[in-house]
Formats: C-alpha cells, structure tokens, sequence
C-alpha cells in the first residue's frame, strides 16, 4: 500500500513540474497565429461583416437524456475545426438540425446559441423529411460522393432520386443562407454535401461572396468521370469564388477534371478557373487544430491526473499501448489496423502478454449497410484476436466502441506509446495531429498511413502503407522499439508543425484571400 502511495505522489509531483514545463514551453511557439492574432489581423479588416458557415452536420446536437436535455458535441474533424473560427468571430452556422432535441431549444427561426456556457456564436437549424435525409444525406452525399472521392474499393451508388433530392436540398440551404446573410456577409461553405448551394445563390443573392471547403480527397479525373451528374457538380463548385482543398494534390485534380468535363479557361500560374463572368480561385489549405488549446488543456493539472488515474488501471498496467481513434468508416483502414497487429504478434511473440491495441471507435451513419458491415467486421476481428491469443489476465485487443468527448481523449492520447491511424484514403485526419500536441513531452510515436492529407505535413511520423500488412506490422515493431531521444526529436518537430499550421493560421489564409476578393470587388465597382 504504501509503495502504491509513493509511486502515486510521485507521479502527481511528476505531473505538476511537467505541466509548468510545457506552460513555459508554450512561449517559444510565440510566433504563431493565435486566436487572438487572428482577430487583430483579420477581423479589422472584416470590418462589420458577418462569417455565415454552413454545413450538413451541426456542430452541437441537442439530445433527450430522459426527461433531460443533453449537448453533444459532434465528432468528425470538419465540425471540431470549425467550432474554433465560429467562437472566435461569433459566426452564424447554417445546418442541418437532426438530433430529436434540437427544435426544442431553437427560436422561431431555428437559432439557438452555443457552445453552452459561452454561447458565442449562433446555430441556425435546417428541418429536413425523412425522405430528404434518405436521398441528400444518406444517399447522394454519403453513398455517391463519398465512395467516389475515396479511393478504397466501395462501389458509389448512381441513383437519379438522391441526385434529385440532393439538389432539392441544396436548394434548400441557399434559401435558408439567403434569409440568414446580411449585406456584406461572407459564406463559408463546407463540403460535399453543399456542392450546388453556391450555384443557387448565384440566383437568390448574386450580392454574396461564397467559398467552399473540400474537407475530403478530390480524385483523379479518371475515377470522377463514371459520375452521372458530373457536370452539375462541377458547374455547382465553380459557382463560388474560391474553392480550397487540404493538398496542392487535390486542387490539380480537381482542375485537370474540370480540365476535361467543361468549356472553360484554366490559368494555371493563377490557379484560377474561368467559366464565362465567373472566376473561380482554386487554392489549397490545409485544414488544422486549436494546437495551443490542445497543448495547455493536455498540460492542465486535470489532463495529468485523468491520464495517472488510467495508467494505474489494472488492464492497462504494464502493457506497452498502441491506440486507435476513428469515426467506424470503412475509409479508416480499421481492419488493415487489426491485419498488421495479428501479423506483428505472430512475427514477434514476445509481444504477447505486452502489448495491447485499445480501438475507440465512434459508430458513424449508422443508416447504410457499408457502415453496419464494417462495425461488425471490426468486431469479429476484434474477438477473433482475443480469443485466439488472449489469456487469464491478457486481451490483446480492447474495443471502445461509443462517442468519447475530448476529455475523455486526452488520457488516452497522453498514455499511449503508438497512435496509429491507418486510413486507406483521407482529406487530413485531425487524430494525427491531436495526438502530437497532446501527446506527453517525451514519450509517442505516431504510425500514419502515407495515403492521408497529415501524412503530407508530418513527415517525422512513421508513415505506412496500410495495405502492406508484413510492412505494416514491422513499422508497429519500430515504433514499440523506438529509443525515448528520437520519439522526443520526431514529436517535437512534429509539434513545431501543428503549432505553426494550426486551425487559426488555416482560417487567416482563407480569410485573407476572401477579404482581398471583396476589397477588388469594390475597386471594380466604384
Ligand atoms: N472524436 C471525438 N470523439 C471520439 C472520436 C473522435 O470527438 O470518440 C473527434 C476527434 O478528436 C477528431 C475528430 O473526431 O477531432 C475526427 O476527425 P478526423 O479528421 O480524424 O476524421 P473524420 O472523422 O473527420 O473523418
Ligand atoms: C468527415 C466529413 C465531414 C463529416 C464528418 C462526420 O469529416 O468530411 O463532412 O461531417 O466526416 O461525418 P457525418 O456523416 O457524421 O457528418
């Protein structure tokens, strides 16, 4: 008893001298674009114009919790990034209000204010019909385009009623963002899911500057060319006035296909695209973290006693953790993952009894049969493992399968020795880069598949080739044997990264070429 009560106290004193380090250590990173940089440099010039963002997924969802209502803070990188830029310039969101609590808590117009206890910023909800959901959500965006610009082997589904409803949808959101901008708004769209709401404001307020974000991979031309409605998507993107990708990759892609489907100038020195009077600026931006809030909230007294709380857990104690966290996507190399542990354990025995994968694992469009049936894959992969090399006191594999909110993260970010994130195909992925920033000082590798956007910007990870399963497996084996002196050199340059291209130098670069557009729109205009 008493020795677990030393070992305790140390690692709390431990704990208290590494959070006062890291607070100093948040001055040398001095120089990056912060919040409230941000706001000084942009929001000048911005002046009273107000930032619409709209996307399908709400950012906060309202839940019943019996006779309670809940928030819920949703996961998926696209809505976790943007909460940032919302707080920071009290945004107005359009979106889509699909939790069975959200029009309790809106007004007569479908506003509610959140984040809770701050209420910064304003979400305006969007009803949509079960029908509508089924052809714009589930169907076209999410059985259509996403398989399409994905590339891992799931067959897109071509169904002329989505489209229809798709563009009806889209339709719908113009309106509600027409209703919600003020003069001078500026519309920061989001997504594949919006690819025509910038098409029918053209119409409703041709007045409106409007960009969209592409958080996804846009593909070659050759796998985009199968689309039925090509060029209504196309024709859609290239309403707005500037379109951003994560990677100079996809905005190639994106040119070379609009290149080969349409009738139009593309000036390549400019990265613009030319349709008639309309000038679309195609650049790229690589989408981030609040690395500072990551970094101080991993450093924070609670984050150090929280992750010491579950060091001490009796299934974690002595074991050596590689650890997983995705949204349960087929798009997320989650099988590959399980593949390349079998394979590390059958080539290095002496991991057994030592070593344990912790999966967390947020069920994600849980209406579609691709999405059920790699849950249930993962699953029985997961209790194949255990069953085949488990023992008395050992489960190789444990699956944490349910939202977890950042706090309950952190900890795990912070013990675990591997993060891997094996994707077979992804615009960015955030979990990569949280890990780095929230990862303990010294300790953490990170194992990145070379097919995601991150892969692009942290070249001091471990990157794989997830379909290489003997590789795969080897790569895990080097990051478990990593020596502590290069996980500490490969994390800090890592960390240098992020805290310099974060969620807040992203949003400048973007803000910046918008606020240029608008300032020439007048000079052209007076
Ligand atoms: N996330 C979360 N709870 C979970 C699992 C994930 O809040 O239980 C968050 C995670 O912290 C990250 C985001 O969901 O910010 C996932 O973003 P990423 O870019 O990795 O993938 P995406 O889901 O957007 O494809
Ligand atoms: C990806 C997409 C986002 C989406 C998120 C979660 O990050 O790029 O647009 O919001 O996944 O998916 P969901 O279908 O739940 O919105």
């Amino acid at each position: 008893m008493k020795d677990f009560l030393d070992r305790s106290l140390k690692k709390i004193t431990d704990a208290s001298i590494r959070a006062a380090e890291r607070a100093q250590k948040l001055d040398s990173f001095s120089h990056i674009t912060t919040k409230e940089s941000l706001l000084e440099l942009v929001g000048k010039k911005l002046k009273d114009r107000k930032i619409v963002l709209v996307s399908n997924r709400e950012p906060y969802a309202h839940v019943f919790q019996g006779d309670r209502i809940k928030v819920i803070r949703n996961a998926g990188g696209l809505t976790i990034a943007l909460d940032s830029i919302a707080r920071a310039f009290h945004a107005v969101w359009v979106c889509y209000g699909g939790a069975n609590a959200d029009f309790k808590v809106t007004d007569p117009q479908g506003l509610v204010s959140v984040p809770p206890g701050e209420e910064s910023y304003q979400i305006k909800r969007i009803r949509l019909n079960r029908q509508e959901e089924r052809g714009f959500y589930e169907g076209f965006s999410n059985e259509t385009l996403w398989p399409l610009c994905h590339v891992c082997y799931v067959r897109p589904k071509f169904t002329p009623s989505d489209w229809d409803t798709y563009d009806a949808v889209n339709l719908k959101f113009a309106r509600a963002v027409a209703q919600t901008a003020e003069k001078d708004s500026l519309i920061f769209l989001q997504d594949y899911h919006l690819c025509r709401v910038a098409y029918h404001l053209k119409t409703l307020r041709p007045d409106l500057i409007t960009v969209l974000f592409w958080h996804i991979p846009w593909p070659n031309p050759e796998i985009f060319r199968i689309l039925p409605w090509k060029k209504e998507i196309l024709e859609g993107l290239l309403a707005n006035d500037i379109l951003g990708f994560h990677l100079k990759y996809h905005a190639e892609n994106f040119q070379e296909t609009v290149g080969m489907e349409l009738e139009c100038r593309i000036d390549w020195e400019l990265s613009r695209v030319e349709r008639g009077e309309q000038v679309t600026r195609v650049r790229s931006y690589p989408i981030s973290i609040d690395f500072e809030d990551i970094y101080r909230q991993s450093g924070s007294l609670a984050a150090l006693k929280a992750g010491s709380e579950l060091a001490v857990e009796q299934r974690f104690q002595g074991l050596k953790l590689i650890l997983g966290v995705d949204r349960l996507d087929y798009t997320k190399g989650i099988p590959e993952r399980l593949d390349a542990f079998d394979r590390l354990l059958i080539a290095h025995p002496e991991y057994l009894g030592k070593v344990k994968l912790v999966q967390i694992g947020v069920p994600s469009r849980t209406g579609l049969e691709d999405y059920q049936q790699v849950v249930t894959n993962i699953e029985n992969r997961c209790a194949e493992l255990n069953g085949r090399y488990g023992q008395e006191d050992w489960e190789p594999v444990l699956f944490l399968k349910g939202h977890q909110d950042f706090n309950t993260l952190l900890p795990y970010y912070r013990l675990a020795d591997v993060c891997v994130v094996s994707s077979l195909h992804d615009g960015m992925n955030l979990v990569a880069k949280e890990f780095v920033a929230a990862s303990d000082n010294d300790k953490g590798v990170l194992v990145l598949s070379r097919f995601t956007g991150a892969a692009r910007e942290l070249e001091q990870a471990l990157l794989v080739n997830p379909y290489d399963t003997l590789a795969f497996a080897e790569t895990l084996h080097q990051a478990l044997v990593m020596p502590a002196e290069e996980q500490k050199a490969r994390l800090t340059r890592m960390r240098n990264t992020i805290a310099e291209n974060n969620i807040y130098s992203w949003a400048q670069a973007i803000l910046s070429d918008i606020i240029r557009l608008a300032e020439d729109q007048v000079l052209v205009k007076s």
